[in-house]
């Protein structure tokens, strides 16, 4: 079992490769179609997915898509299922498990991710769906006296739980716990509780036997606070999320796939492209990004038909361009 998750895992950060994060729970998408004035049904969720990822030659730059608890069950027109279009593609089929998130109990403004009652079950049914790879998001607030102990550790303890029962399945976690990049807080500070959440992480997760080898981290890049009026380049983003990541990371984790997290398109390719101009590094540095790699793409798509292959077009560019950023060969959108 170790091996096999050790190849998964591998093959999801692989040089020149990243991963799609297409797995907006029903408000998120909600939000995302509303801009676009594009109701939420469940056809139009289909619809749009199959445009992803019947894109032609998806899996040159994407190793794996993270799908949703509805999309895993979904077929494309052709009445083909999502994962054997992805699985022909060369793509691995991922699946989020976590359940959303709530306040936590004793602090409000705080957040504790919800779904480990019946986790185990639900993962059992994901692998006969074809998940190879499963996702669980912590969420970290920065704010006064935030984030507090109590929270990184409940938070750190839930993402142990759910990795140990992934590996147990037979699926790679890929653990997320995510510093909120909303807030007026500085880059420094970003810093500074990035380093204690994914220190924390590390400790739990070796000290209660889940395998390094066979897990993938998402996170954050170490960057200023979206409210906070600062702007950092690339090469202050990418200093100082190394500078982190050569502390917390352990050498054999295979790799570690960032989220965009609020920032533009051509941001996230940027900061990861400058990021991989520093390495090598033990371990690969890739992408799993939502918004930085649909936002255009649903801009062009706007629920037509008709749009599909400019849709298409405008994700593989996007796709494109982080894969290049991977190896640190990004030089602007013209190439
Ligand atoms: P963003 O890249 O839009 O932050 O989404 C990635 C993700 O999957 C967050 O859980």
């Amino acid at each position: 079992m170790g091996n096999q998750l050790n190849e998964i895992a591998n093959a999801m950060v692989a040089p020149g490769k990243g991963i799609l994060a297409a797995d907006e729970s029903f408000g998120t998408i909600e939000k995302r179609f509303t801009k676009i004035n594009v109701p939420s049904t469940e056809e139009n969720r289909r619809a749009y997915r199959e445009m992803l990822y019947t894109a032609p030659g998806i899996g040159e730059y994407i190793s794996g898509v993270i799908l949703f608890d509805e999309t895993i069950r979904q077929k494309t027109s052709s009445d083909i299922s999502f994962v054997e279009v992805l699985q022909k593609a060369g793509v691995i089929s991922g699946i989020k498990v976590d359940l959303g998130t709530k306040a936590m109990d004793g602090s409000p403004d705080e957040k504790i991710t919800k779904g480990l009652d019946g986790l185990g079950a639900r993962l059992k049914e994901y692998v006969a769906l074809g998940a190879k790879f499963a996702k669980w998001r912590a969420v970290i607030t920065i704010g006064d006296g935030l984030p507090t102990d109590e929270n990184i550790r409940q938070n750190t303890k839930d993402l142990v739980a759910y990795a140990l029962a992934c590996q147990k399945a037979g699926l790679v976690p890929m653990v997320e716990p995510e510093v909120f990049m909303d807030g007026g807080h500085s880059m420094a500070r970003c810093g500074e509780v990035s380093e204690r959440v994914l220190t924390a992480v590390f400790e739990e997760l070796r000290s209660a036997g889940v395998e390094i080898p066979g897990m993938i981290l998402k996170t954050n890049m170490v960057i200023p606070g979206k409210e906070s009026g600062a702007k950092a380049s690339p090469k202050e983003v990418a200093e100082a999320t190394v500078r982190l990541f050569k502390k917390v990371l352990p050498g054999d984790l295979p790799g570690q796939a960032f989220l965009s997290g609020g920032q533009s398109e051509v941001e996230a390719t940027e900061n990861l492209n400058a990021i991989n101009k520093r390495g090598p590094f033990p371990w690969n540095l890739s992408f799993s990004y939502g918004r930085a790699l649909q936002a255009s793409a649903i801009e062009a798509w706007q629920g037509k038909e008709e749009n599909v292959i400019a849709a298409q077009k405008a994700f593989l560019h996007r796709a494109r361009m982080n894969s290049l950023a991977t190896v640190g060969k990004y030089e602007g959108e013209g190439i």
